[in-house]
This record gives structure tokens, sequence and C-alpha cells, in this order.
């Protein structure tokens, strides 16, 4: 017999914005494990707002999820059976699967070994992870950053925002975070270093971006969508690059508005480029890298852990209405990486 398992699996298609109701948690049994594939037992699940594109039965750049389907979702989990050649029990290692207890993978697609036991799990779903991985190859590869630039980031309290603002600002860039409300703009600038921080909620963000970068900016990093780009794209500088790294407002739009600005392309000889960040795979020395700047206290992160897949639902909606402080993950099981005292 297969093992017993749970999982999250999409009850309904998504009409704007996500509630709790649209999910239902199901037992399944999972198959017996054949040969070449291995089961792991999940620690922790990432609960991200990229996951929203797949839940409309629209295609995206992966196929749309269809009702019954177990919701994907990154994790990070123990193997405990395999009849693989190249995992062992006791092996950790971060998935891209889904919200589930269990889960058994043939070892292909996204799967990272995790090693390095200086620091806990959560990291490797945030900061360490795909948000912290999308920041540096979004900055690096396709904003080209570098030293003395003026780079603003939208979602700047978010685990991809708040990655790119510490990454330019380690780079020697002035770093303008725009975010929602007070609190999340006083971490940016008080905890994570950012230069400035322009709460949207309150503040006409065109002019203060104007305002914060009287000499321009050269890159605008956008996890938010076209409203925030066309009001940035007045201030943008000569040769600017918007490296576009997610459309959190456009998930649950049915019709998202179109640019507006678009004579500055010509005038100021702008460039767009969006990223997936698995085409950057392998991400051994970024990793490497950014896990030096975090034990060094350079690159500071914050995630929020509810227990089991019970808090999935409503954590997910939640990221919708601004509610999370950094990476919002589900605890399934003892992290093997704290500290004995923590777990
Ligand atoms: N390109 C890639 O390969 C790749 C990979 C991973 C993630 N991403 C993208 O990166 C972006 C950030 O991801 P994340 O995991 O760090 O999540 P996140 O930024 O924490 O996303 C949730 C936050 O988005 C903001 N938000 C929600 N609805 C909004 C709206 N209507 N208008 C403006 N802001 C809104 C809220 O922050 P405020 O309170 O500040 O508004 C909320 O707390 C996402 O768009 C994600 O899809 C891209």
């Amino acid at each position: 017999m297969g093992q017993k398992t749970r999982r999250i699996v999409l009850k309904r298609y998504i009409e704007g914005v996500p509630s709790p109701d649209d999910f239902e948690i199901v037992d399944h049994e999972l198959p017996d494990l054949a040969d070449g594939r291995f089961l792991v037992r999940n620690i922790l699940l990432s609960v991200d707002p990229g996951t929203r594109a797949r839940l409309s039965g629209q295609a995206s750049y992966v196929p749309p999820l269809k009702l019954g389907e177990m919701v994907g979702a990154f994790s990070v989990g123990e193997v405990i059976e395999s009849r693989h050649p190249d995992y062992v029990p006791g092996d950790i290692v971060s998935l891209a699967e889904g919200w589930a207890e269990h889960l058994v993978s043939k070892g292909r697609g996204f799967i990272r070994r995790i090693t390095d036991r200086r620091l806990p799990l959560s990291p490797w779903l945030g900061v360490l992870g795909v948000s912290g991985m999308t920041a540096w190859f979004g900055l690096r590869r396709v904003g080209g950053l570098k030293s003395g630039q003026t780079v603003v980031v939208t979602s700047a309290a978010g685990a991809v925002g708040s990655a790119a603002g510490q990454i330019a600002r380690l780079e020697g860039c002035r770093v303008i975070g725009v975010a929602g409300g007070l609190e999340k703009c006083r971490w940016l600038v008080d905890e994570a270093g950012f230069d400035h921080a322009i709460d949207y909620r309150s503040m006409d963000v065109a002019a203060a971006v104007a305002e914060a970068a009287p000499d321009g900016v050269d890159i605008l990093f956008d996890n938010v969508g076209n409203e925030m780009i066309d009001a940035v794209i007045p201030s943008m500088n000569l040769n600017g690059v918007i490296v576009v790294s997610g459309q959190v407002a456009a998930y649950n739009q049915v019709d998202p508005p179109g640019l507006q600005n678009t004579r500055a392309f010509i005038t100021h000889r702008l460039k767009m480029q969006g990223l997936v960040v698995f085409d950057d795979l392998p991400w051994d020395d970024a990793e490497r890298a950014m896990a030096e700047h975090v034990l060094a206290g350079e690159i500071v992160w914050r995630d929020e852990i509810g227990e089991g897949l019970e808090s999935i639902p409503e954590a997910f909606a939640g990221l919708f209405r601004g509610e999370n402080r950094g990476r919002r993950l589900a605890r399934l099981a003892p992290d093997p990486f704290e500290p004995e005292a923590k777990r």
C-alpha cells in the first residue's frame, strides 16, 4: 500500500480575489514507490502569490490547474524512502510539487538539495530560494545592476522585493522601496537598509518617486503591474531598465490595465524585460553568495509560519490584502536544521 497523506486541491476556479473556500483538504493515497522515485515528507510549504496565476483555468507560462488537482507550491522536506540512485533517506530537498504532507518525486524538474546546516530551513523557501534568486537574477542578469545606480523596487517588503532592495544596496546603489502601509515602510528603512520607502496607499507614487530620486531611476524592479510601472516611467533615466518580476496586482484582474507611458521607451531608450527564474538554474553560486550575506547579517528577511495544511487557504488569501510580512509558510514537521532548543 502507498503512503497515506493529505493535500490541498482546487475546489473551484477563482474569479477575482482568492478566498479560503476555493480550496479543499483531501485524503490521498500515493502510489507504491516505483524505481527512480523517492518519497518526501514535507517540513515547510510555501505560500506564494505567483500560485494565483494557475487558478483561474486560464493558461499562463505553466498550464492551468484543473479542478480537484493538487495546488502547486514550493516546499522543503526530508526524503523518507528512495528508489532513486541520487537520493537517500535523510536528504533534505526543496521541490516544486505542491501543498501536500507527502510527495513522490521522479527526480526531475526543480529539485534543490539543501546541505548548509548553518541556517534554519525557512530561508530556503524565501531569501535563499525562488524569491531571493528572482531578485538576484532579475537585478543582475536582466537589470545589469551597477554600483551607484538608483533602483526602485515595488512590493518591496515582500520576500522578492526585500531581497532585491538589499542586493542593490550591497552593490552600492541608492534604493527606494514602494510598499503598502507605514509598518512595512519603516521596516524597509530601519531593518532592511533601504534609503527611502514610499507608502503607495497614502502617497502619489509618481510624485514621491520623482522627489526621492531627483537624479532619476536606473532600474525599476517591479513585482506589482502596469499601474506601478506607469508611475515610475516618468522618473526613468536614459537607458533605464524595467525588470518585470511579477504582477501581483494583475493576478486577480480579468482585464488588467495596459501601459500608458510608452513614449519614454523611445525618448529615454528604455528597456523592459521579464524573467522566469528557473531559466537561471543552477543557482549554486548565487545561493552561496546570498547565504554568506544572510549569515553576515547583511541581508535580513521576514517570514510568517502557520501550522499545518489548514493554515494555508487563509494565509494565501491574505497575500492579496497585503497582510503578509515577508514569506508566508506552513509548518508540517519540526525543522531538523533549527537549533534543538527552538524546535
Ligand atoms: N519572475 C519570476 O521568476 C518570479 C519568481 C517568484 C516570484 N515572482 C513574483 O514576485 C512577486 C513578489 O513575490 P513574493 O513572493 O515576494 O510576494 P509578495 O511581494 O509578498 O506579494 C504579496 C504582497 O503583494 C502586495 N500586493 C498584493 N496585492 C496588491 C495590489 N493589488 N497592488 C499592489 N500590491 C499588492 C502586498 O504588499 P503591499 O502591502 O506592499 O501592497 C502583499 O503583501 C510576485 O508577483 C511573484 O509572482 C516572480
